[in-house]
């Protein structure tokens, strides 16, 4: 790209203010319409593979004037004519793996889930949505998928746009000349999405699984994620030097001489600098426009005040602004240090992380941005400060969470490889996300044990990280290692990313490399049940101590008294932050959704929520497991997880003993079963704290909660996360409840529900119509749900027999 660059100051800002730039970005996520094809017989994938498909298309189907050749006439959904009228009617997010089976002879990988090699049948997905927008000739149309699990092709009013492999990066296609201009003309999108194939190993789902969107600008334009916005702080002064980087691209015919004016506003929405200059770019080309501008008592962005800029961009040609475009960013520094570990703003964070995979109970991979958005709220709720998005790009919806909540990220690629495509990937991913200020580090790869400790595993890190570099020199790369550490990606590497302390020798790796910062890519890999105390392998259950794991893995208390001594380190993602399907490790079968998660599938703590709430914030904590519902007639084992100084437990007001609490530890008692009170008391800085876990009578009524707030946008796009409860008759929440829970909706729809359990074959998505449906698990359960966009208050009841009925009421609002 060439660089032309005039900076001047701009004086004249009347010709910009009041002018309408072009840009319009519209959310195309309602009224699709899909069917199942077919991974391995044309027949049934609508004639994909015997019929032309790229050429042709509508001559070969619709022409009945030639003698065509009659067999490639095969009716084809790309067409506009095509007959979609028995397809199912979805919105997006959609994952209709969600809607398979389980089998014992699928593949682990798929979760068991009827999807994969195995099952060609449910492997393929297409996609048609019929539209009216109104178009405007002469200005460009961008189509973008944020995300399609995965090896997508697709066709704008029958003609190809092409195809993308990736089950994790966006697509977006340039669609100016496809679309059809007619007033009230239809346009049709049509997709194919092949899921057969996985590239983790655990349930990733299949389908148009992020929101798509239909972008609007003028020729003269600034591209998608054209924008780099960075930033130097004088952290004394305050002082910001802001440096924004901006493309602008000219797809007309003429050359083209714009202004571009760059304002920062701040999160009041005052403009509080402002400059410009101008550029001259050629018939389709992008010029790159850079200019710095201060910032004075920068308002840092940090975990507890993530403050964020906005960077207005008006492009202005011949006095008029042709487009506008925001960047949202941070002003803030980071450092990884050789011997001292992460620093933000000039201090040391203690990186506490969580490794998470990106589906959720009831709806998969295809979550919605707000169920995203609290997941990231969920996860601070026990001191976490830094998510890694393992072992793949994130949805850009968890970046936008991570940045106005305070979280940390670890964005990471799926595909470790400095091949063209790989290289394009993490381009397109870095670009989209490099001004998000939670993104604190790029990771390259997960666990390639084959190439990690090679010299060929070296210059291939090398040459990702001269790329992403290029594009984003204000972050440190790593790769997350499961053994060679200290060679191959070491070598290349700015932090060195380690998985599991014990594999290893972190104590030797920085003595070799005393410059190398180190981090814990992965830890503790402990499998445990809510609510559950005892493993067993034919139910999938773990117990909930924190006690079961891999060879790997670890106990909480050891892996962070391993890392509390080594300053060096940064700190360390526990694997995981929530339990996510397939990858039931160590039982498998029946276990259709892992058992790692601090938090279970819903989003349902498990009692190590507290643990790591005990250590991870300054909260008092003062937690008693298990539960006291007939947990065992003979000895139990009560833990506590606090971070008093001093505890005592009793039972039906008999002392069992004090302890004393040092740092990690987990006061234990041997207690002989009977039914009561289990209380614990605790002091804390002198102040005491008190913890009561009672045997509950019988399950009495349901209680239905929202989890977000009394109401949701009624947009169809919004979702209320409603936790269901089974409670006795005196309101306590009855830990082994497990009734069968039936709903029922108005002006609404039930997207999916869950319960946690790991081994439930439940459904949990419905046909609409249909008895929905969940057991509860450990006196839980969970329902999404979304508005029908009737703009009427969601009302949703859930009846159980024998229990009191519980109702709620979710308002939509525009
Ligand atoms: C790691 C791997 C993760 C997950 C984990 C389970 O080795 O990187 O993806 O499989 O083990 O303990």
């Amino acid at each position: 790209m060439k660089r032309l660059i005039f900076t001047v100051m701009l004086l004249l800002p009347a010709l910009w203010m009041g002018a309408q730039s072009q840009r319009e970005k519209v959310l195309l996520n309602q009224d699709w319409l899909f069917a199942k094809g077919h991974a391995a017989n044309p027949e049934k994938d609508f004639n994909y593979g015997q019929a032309l498909s790229f050429s042709k298309v509508a001559f070969l189907q619709e022409s009945t004037l030639l003698n065509a050749d009659q067999e490639s006439r095969l009716s084809i959904p790309h067409t506009q004519k095509f007959d979609d009228s028995k397809w199912e009617k979805i919105s997006l997010p959609h994952d209709w793996g969600m809607a398979l089976d389980y089998s014992k002879e699928q593949f682990k990988v798929k979760g068991y889930r009827k999807l994969g090699g195995r099952s060609p049948e449910n492997s393929v997905g297409w996609y048609r949505k019929r539209f009216t927008p109104e178009l405007v000739k002469g200005d460009r149309y961008t189509l973008e998928f944020e995300g399609i699990f995965r090896d997508a092709q697709v066709w704008m009013n029958g003609i190809y746009l092409g195809r993308g492999e990736s089950g994790y990066v966006p697509l977006v296609f340039d669609v100016t000349e496809c679309l059809n201009y007619e007033p009230d003309a239809e346009n049709v999108i049509s997709v194919r999405v092949d899921a057969t194939h996985s590239e983790l190993w655990s349930y990733e789902g299949a389908g148009i699984y992020r929101n798509v969107w239909l972008h609007r600008t003028a020729p003269i334009h600034i591209p998608q994620w054209g924008t780099f916005v960075s930033s130097d702080v004088n952290l004394q002064t305050k002082e910001a030097r802001v440096k924004a980087q901006v493309e602008v691209s000219n797809q007309s015919s003429n050359v083209a001489n714009v202004i571009v004016q760059n304002s920062i506003i701040d999160h009041q929405g005052r403009e509080i600098n402002k400059s410009g200059g101008t550029l001259s770019i050629k018939p389709l080309e992008t010029e790159l426009f850079e200019i710095e501008m201060n910032v004075s008592e920068a308002s840092l962005w940090s975990l507890k005040t993530p403050t964020l800029y906005t960077m207005h961009t008006d492009i202005l040609v011949d006095g008029a602004v042709v487009d506008s475009y925001d960047t949202s960013f941070g002003i803030r520094d980071i450092r990884f240090d050789a011997n001292e570990g992460f620093f933000l703003n000039g201090e040391r964070v203690q990186i506490q992380g969580v490794c998470c995979h990106q589906d959720h109970a009831g709806v998969g991979i295809a979550v919605p941005d707000q169920l995203n958005a609290w997941r990231i709220a969920r996860l601070k709720e026990y001191g976490v400060n830094a998510y890694r998005a393992s072992h793949n790009p994130p949805t850009t919806a968890v970046l936008n969470a991570c940045d106005t909540l305070g979280m940390l990220v670890m964005d990471e690629m799926r595909v470790l490889s400095s091949s063209d495509e790989g290289l394009n990937q993490m381009k397109t991913v870095i670009r989209r996300d490099r001004n998000h200020p939670s993104v604190i580090i790029w990771c390259l790869g997960n666990e390639e044990p084959a190439i990690q400790g090679s010299e060929k595993g070296r210059m291939i890190v090398e040459r990702m990280k001269a790329v992403q570099r290029k594009l984003d020199p204000s972050r440190p790369c790593t790769a997350a290692m499961n053994g060679s550490w200290g060679e191959g990606f070491t070598y290349a590497v700015d932090v060195q990313g380690s998985n599991y302390y014990k594999i290893g020798n972190i104590d030797a790796v920085h003595k070799k490399f005393p410059n190398l910062p180190c981090i814990f890519t992965e830890e503790a890999s402990t499998v445990m049940t809510r609510g559950i105390y005892e493993t067993n392998a034919a139910k999938g259950f773990h117990q909930a101590y924190d006690r079961d794991h891999p060879g790997w893995g670890a106990r909480a208390q050891e892996w962070m008294r391993y890392v509390d001594a080594r300053k060096f380190v940064a700190g360390a993602f526990v694997w995981t932050g929530f339990d996510y399907g397939g990858e039931s490790v160590e039982h498998y079968w029946p276990g259709v959704v892992s058992h790692f998660g601090i938090l279970d599938y819903c989003g349902f703590p498990k009692d190590a929520f507290w643990y790591y709430k005990a250590w991870w914030t300054e909260e008092p904590v003062l937690h008693i497991l298990p539960h006291w519902n007939g947990i065992g007639t003979d000895s139990v084992n009560v833990h506590l997880y606090t971070n008093m100084d001093e505890v005592e437990l009793f039972m039906n007001g008999k002392s069992l003993g004090k302890k004393q609490v040092g740092k990690f530890d987990v006061p234990e008692w041997r207690v002989k079963y009977a039914p009561g009170k289990l209380l614990a008391k605790g002091k804390k800085n002198g102040k005491k704290y008190i913890e009561l876990v009672e045997t509950t009578g019988k399950p009495a009524s349901l209680q239905l909660v929202s989890e977000n707030g009394s109401a949701i946008q009624g947009d169809g796009n919004d979702v209320a996360i409603i936790t269901v409860k089974v409670l006795d008759a005196k309101g306590r929440v009855v830990p082994t409840a497990e009734n069968g829970i039936h709903f029922d909706v108005r002006n609404g729809k039930i997207l999916g529900v869950g319960n946690g359990h790991p081994s439930s074959h439940e459904p949990d998505v419905f046909p609409s119509g249909s008895d929905v449906h969940r057991n509860a698990f450990g006196g839980y359960a969970q329902v999404l749900v979304t508005s029908d966009r009737s703009g009427q208050p969601i009302e949703l009841t859930a009846v159980s027999e024998g229990l009191k009925e519980s109702k709620i009421i979710v308002e939509v609002t525009k």
